[in-house]
């Protein structure tokens, strides 16, 4: 499966004012969001529709809908949490699950803190969000415990990624889809993405 990036120039627009780093904290939330419904649109090119017998003002006739109660969302505390807002947008009625894992700094290995999945997460379709897809360690553990929970489907929606997070998730998990916004140069010695926008949870958040 390769990597889906988004080309629009929406899309670039926004990145490149969630790049700054003078961008406010209310600015880059609202960016953050922006860019998660966008990602999602593209995410659910390939939804399955039922047929649904409709009336409008004029005549009856048949539409298609979603069966949203097939979708969990499962942000990567903290900085996922940031993308849910925007995606229920396009989908209200979705479940939530989150997982809580933070990056050591020195190893930059994932350490798990936290994880509540929504029942029956098996049957539906996982959609993952985290904004920083650096070296693919977190995106790789939560897709993990994901798929312990015998979930079949999943798509990782992530606004920037690198090259060494998008090859370690192709590797690990060919079947999974991942969605980005943009994808950056390589990551610096101390494992951030560059150019990148920071530490993507510090400002969501406003924590440094
Ligand atoms: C950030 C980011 C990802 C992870 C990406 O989270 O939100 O989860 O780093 O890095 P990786 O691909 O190298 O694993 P962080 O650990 O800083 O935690 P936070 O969201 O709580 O700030
Ligand atoms: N996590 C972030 O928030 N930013 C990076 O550049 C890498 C990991």
């Amino acid at each position: 499966m390769e990597e889906i990036i988004l080309k629009h120039p929406l899309v670039e627009h926004k990145v490149s004012i969630l790049r700054k780093k003078d961008t406010s904290t209310k600015e880059f939330r609202e960016l953050i969001s922006e860019l998660a419904t966008m990602l999602c649109v593209e995410a659910l090119k390939d939804a399955k529709l039922e047929d649904i017998e409709i009336e409008t003002p004029i005549t009856k006739t048949t539409g298609k809908i979603l069966d949203e109660d097939n979708y969990a969302f499962v942000p990567i505390l903290r900085a996922g949490m940031g993308m849910v807002d925007g995606v229920l947008k396009l989908i209200p009625n979705a479940k939530i699950g989150h997982i809580g894992l933070y990056r050591n700094e020195e190893t930059l290995e994932p350490v798990e803190y936290y994880c509540k999945l929504p029942k029956n997460i098996e049957n539906k379709t996982v959609i993952i969000l985290d904004p920083m897809l650096a070296t693919g360690g977190s995106g790789s553990a939560a897709i993990e415990m994901i798929k312990k929970r015998g979930v079949k489907h999943i798509k990782f929606l992530s606004i920037i990624a690198a090259p060494e997070g998008l090859e370690k998730i192709k590797k690990e998990h060919p079947d999974v889809e991942i969605y980005s916004a943009y994808k950056d140069s390589h990551l610096n010695d101390f494992g951030y993405i560059v150019p990148g926008l920071g530490d993507a949870g510090d400002r969501i958040f406003g924590t440094k």
